[in-house]
């Protein structure tokens, strides 16, 4: 290990990184708020939700036209869901949206209460979505009258630290993660660490990269432990993980005689919770071999009653066989990939005729679904707010 605890130049690296940024750093991102005397940390906490799970350049379009329909905190807070999910769709993880939807809410009253957004670390913590790093974050770029400095030590920061001081144990690990977030501490200058925040991130981005680094363009290349030893892409390193699961569904187009297809709501507390989907079906292999309805186990959360009722609906109207699915799987199927399992769509189209459709509706009235369920012509689909997942069984 570098031994930064030895490091009599450690307040160098900060100015190494700094005097980087200066002259290589990105400095004309839409929510970048270091060139204004009065900083407003509704941007930088929007935009770093945003950035958690997704790369600068997808966010740019999402975050700018977030801003043109949400100006401020208090316009965020008093939308609808609808309306939030529908500038959502597409970046993915949906809970952050719902976070973000219930953080302005959250917001929105500790400014009536106090006049001003959280000032701390802490504070901003106890916002909804607001993990350790992204806290820093929002302190460090979004709260310039804070005597606090902000610290990050996300996915980049972990990276360039742990080549650079050579930390070789498991970044999964909680002792690794301290000593990462001790380090990272230590080497947070007390002032300017909104401008340190945003070097880090950006040489972690475009310099010491995961893959390819670098290190000819890099400012601390010299004292680097892992470009000493040649090992540069060994770290950080981390335990395997076992593969994630394979799910496998039919999304049903259940099609009137106009052409107009059903789409269900799904719940606000599930995947995807807010946006709209086709009913979908999840599917198991038996012994045999065969392919068939899967709607407990791991689906007790996501299978809706909705759904349940539709299939019940189309296997008594004899439009599937919902003894053998197999027949359906070819080469239609998409694939989905979410945090823990692949998910594996196959599209089937099912018309129905106006005396079913009717029957259909009544069993879903009686249902009273806190969701919203709705007929519509494909061309209207556009207008709804639905995931990436059914954009591409479009
Ligand atoms: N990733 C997370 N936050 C970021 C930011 N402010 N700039 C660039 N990449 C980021």
């Amino acid at each position: 290990m570098n031994s930064p605890s030895n490091n009599t130049d450690l307040p160098d690296f900060s100015q190494r990184i700094l005097t980087w940024f200066a002259v290589h750093g990105r400095h004309d991102l839409p929510w970048q708020q270091h060139l204004l005397a009065m900083p407003n940390p509704y941007p930088v906490w929007i935009s770093e939700v945003m950035l958690q799970q997704t790369q600068v350049t997808t966010v740019i379009p999402y975050f700018t036209r977030f801003m043109q329909s949400f100006p401020t905190v208090q316009d965020l807070a008093n939308a609808d869901w609808e309306q939030v999910a529908e500038h959502w769709a597409g970046l993915g993880y949906y809970a952050r949206a719902r976070n973000l939807h219930k953080g302005a809410k959250q917001l929105a009253q500790i400014i009536a209460d106090t006049g001003d957004f959280p000032q701390t670390v802490q504070d901003w913590q106890a916002i909804a979505g607001v993990g350790q790093s992204t806290a820093g974050a929002i302190v460090a770029m979004g709260v310039r009258a804070t005597q606090e400095k902000g610290v990050i030590c996300d996915g980049n920061v972990k990276r360039v630290l742990t080549r650079w001081a050579g930390i070789d144990a498991d970044i999964n690990k909680t002792a690794t993660t301290k000593t990462l977030w001790a380090l990272a501490e230590r080497l947070t200058p007390a002032t300017d660490s909104g401008l340190y925040a945003q070097a880090m991130m950006d040489m972690g981005a475009t310099v010491c990269t995961k893959s390819k680094p670098n290190c000819l363009f890099c400012p601390i290349e010299q004292d680097c432990v892992a470009k000493s030893q040649g090992r540069q892409t060994d770290y950080p390193v981390k335990s395997k993980k076992s593969p994630n699961p394979s799910k496998y569904s039919l999304a049903i187009f259940l099609t009137d005689n106009d052409g107009k297809t059903l789409w269900l709501q799904r719940p606000d507390n599930g995947i995807w919770g807010g946006l709209y989907c086709l009913p979908l079906f999840f599917v198991k292999k038996n012994k045999q071999n065969q392919t068939i309805a899967d709607f407990h186990s791991d689906f007790d959360n996501e299978y809706t009653l909705a759904e349940q009722v539709i299939f019940e609906f189309l296997s008594k109207h004899s439009h599937i066989n919902s003894h053998d699915f197999s027949q359906y799987f070819g080469e239609k199927m998409i694939k989905h990939s979410l945090t823990h399992f692949h998910w594996f769509l196959t599209p089937i189209t099912i018309v129905i005729n106006d005396e079913q459709k009717k029957a259909l509706n009544e069993r879903l009235n009686d249902l009273a679904l806190a969701e919203n369920w709705t007929w519509i012509g494909q061309n209207d689909v556009q207008n709804l707010a639905i995931s990436t997942a059914m954009q591409k069984l479009m």
